[in-house]
């Protein structure tokens, strides 16, 4: 396998400071329509960094379930290795990667979970079997093996007869309130597009960054 041949040049668009607001979230909101829109495979996946006891960063990808002006929002178990790193250090950084429209958007924030109402209101959104998985998957813990998973999965279903799961305390989503975002556009002769909004006491702070 030759990977130095893998070769792509990037010219779907181009990013320019006129283009970009006031506010971030108005450019996310413009480009994750846009990755819906031009039916990207998963749009609302983004990978979450954690920082865990061992001092060592993490990611994994998670589903982003709500954003406002102010935050964004995923939903996972809090016992989970995520879960036990955002005990320790609420320090994250959520990355959004969309290949067929040539973008990447880093963010940076600070995590904090959210209401028990809120992540009831999600939780209760979910399909049955994705709420019984929540209770059958003690998320990030060793299991002995697929099929004792999958008797747990059976044996809450049978447990719960035609009764609705209450979400458990140990699962429910969590906001990152962001104070950095970085906007990058794939732009030809690797002469891409970046633009970097600052969290300041005078609001966002927009720079272009090199490539
Ligand atoms: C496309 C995709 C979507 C996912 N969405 C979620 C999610 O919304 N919440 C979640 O807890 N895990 C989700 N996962 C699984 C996580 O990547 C990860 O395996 C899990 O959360 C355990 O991570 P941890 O051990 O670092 O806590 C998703 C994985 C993929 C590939």
């Amino acid at each position: 396998m030759k990977l130095q041949n893998i070769r792509k040049e990037y010219n779907f668009s181009t990013l320019s400071r006129k283009s970009m607001p006031i506010n971030p979230f108005e450019k996310f909101q413009e480009w994750l329509k846009a990755a819906i829109g031009q039916t990207v495979n998963e749009p609302t996946a983004m990978a979450v960094s954690t920082i865990g006891p061992d001092g060592f960063p993490d990611s994994r990808i998670v589903l982003l379930k709500h954003f406002d002006d102010e935050r964004f929002t995923f939903f996972t178990n809090y016992e989970s290795s995520k879960g036990i790193a955002l005990a320790g250090c609420e320090k994250t950084a959520l990355l959004f990667f969309w290949p067929e429209l040539e973008r990447q958007i880093r963010i940076k924030g600070i995590a904090s979970k959210c209401s028990s109402e809120f992540s009831d209101n999600y939780f209760n959104t979910r399909p049955l079997e994705s709420r019984i998985a929540v209770l059958a998957s003690n998320q990030s813990h060793e299991i002995p093996s697929r099929a004792y998973l999958e008797s747990e999965f059976e044996r809450i279903k049978r447990e719960l007869g035609s009764k609705n799961p209450a979400r458990p305390n140990n699962w429910g989503g969590y906001h990152v309130k962001p104070n950095h975002f970085e906007f990058w556009q794939g732009r030809s002769n690797r002469l891409h597009d970046r633009f970097e909004y600052r969290f300041s006491a005078e609001g966002w702070i927009l720079s272009r960054l090199a490539p």
